[in-house]
């Protein structure tokens, strides 16, 4: 029987684990050849000394699939660069990048460091960038070339990015700059064949889970039935985006939980008033009452 994607080579970042791993297997078994990209960072970034990626790639092997292990941290330009060469070499091109890894250091704003913020914006927000500006550029020359594309990017925002989450300035902020770098990237590079859209995802991991607590409670796996929370739920929306099938969604942005799908519906313009000159701050009050009153209230941030 052949698969969704079939013959796709498909980078999968932060794939060693949790999501992402759940991705690479489910590529692989929908016939995708699989970049399993893993760093084998802790749940906050540390360095561990793991290399999750290889067991991932052996498990897709013992199966019959195909996959490569690339090592390298997505938010180095470097290593970013090697990574899409990895699957240029190994697989003869790239047609679909899935920007997956990322980790965790909470704070309360009013207390966060400074390498707290610069370590969680880099590896998400810079982690996301890298890759597909290499991608980008490889799918620009072949187009350029005049060799067909018909290339996907997939990113990985989050609720917290999108409605905001106490005690995750630094994550919220990267991941609300995720979801607005994907419209923007659908738009610089719809004429190159590239299609760009994201996912936010909720699912039980080391990084909803780890800390134990609520969450952790919330997320447990039932004794039967469905499992709402396992991470594989969130892969069968990923892997369609990734095929041909998708080609006239792009732009997007997709909340993902459980069998649950929805489209989330970001900024856009709502009421305005025009004074048609310069208002004076006096008169502001009585305006922004009713333009308030005519808007729709905003979704509660997490946690608040
Ligand atoms: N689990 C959820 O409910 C949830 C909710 C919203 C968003 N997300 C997002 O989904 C993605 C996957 O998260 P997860 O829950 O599977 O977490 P996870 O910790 O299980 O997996 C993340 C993986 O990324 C890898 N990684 C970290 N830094 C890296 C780097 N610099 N280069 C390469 N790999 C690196 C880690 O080693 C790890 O294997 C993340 O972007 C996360 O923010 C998850």
């Amino acid at each position: 029987m052949s698969g969704l994607v079939d013959g796709r080579v498909v980078i999968v970042t932060g794939a060693g684990r949790g999501i992402g791993r759940a991705h690479a297997l489910a590529f692989a078994a929908e016939g995708a050849k699989v970049v399993v990209n893993d760093i084998g960072a802790g749940a906050d970034g540390s360095a561990t000394g793991e290399s999750p990626a290889e067991q991932v790639v052996a498990e897709i092997i013992a199966a019959g699939g195909q996959a490569v292990v690339n090592g390298d941290d997505v938010a180095d330009w470097a290593g970013a660069e090697n990574l899409v060469r990895t699957a240029i070499d190994t697989f003869g091109g790239l047609d679909v990048l899935v920007n997956n890894a990322g980790f965790l250091r909470d704070r309360m704003l009013v207390g966060m460091s400074e390498q707290e913020w610069d370590s969680v914006t880099r590896v998400h927000l810079k982690g996301h960038f890298a890759p597909l500006r290499h991608a980008a550029a490889y799918w620009r020359a072949e187009s350029k070339a005049g060799r067909p594309v018909d290339a996907r990017i997939i990113n990985t925002s989050s609720g917290a990015g999108l409605q905001g989450s106490i005690g995750q300035g630094n994550y919220a902020a990267a991941k609300a700059g995720i979801a607005e770098m994907t419209i923007q990237a659908a738009a610089e590079l719809k004429n190159y064949g590239v299609s760009v859209n994201a996912i936010a995802p909720a699912a039980r991991t080391r990084m909803t889970v780890g800390a134990g607590g609520a969450m952790a409670e919330a997320m447990a796996a039932p004794e039967e039935g469905f499992d709402a929370m396992a991470p594989e739920n969130i892969s069968p929306l990923v892997v369609w985006l990734a095929s041909a099938e998708s080609k006239d969604v792009t732009g997007r942005v997709f909340e993902v939980e459980g069998g649950k799908i929805t489209v989330a519906e970001g900024w856009r313009h709502g009421p305005s008033q025009d004074k048609g000159d310069r208002w004076d701050p006096k008169e502001i009050g009585p305006v922004v009452a009713d333009l308030l009153a005519k808007a729709e209230v905003p979704t509660p941030v997490y946690g608040a």
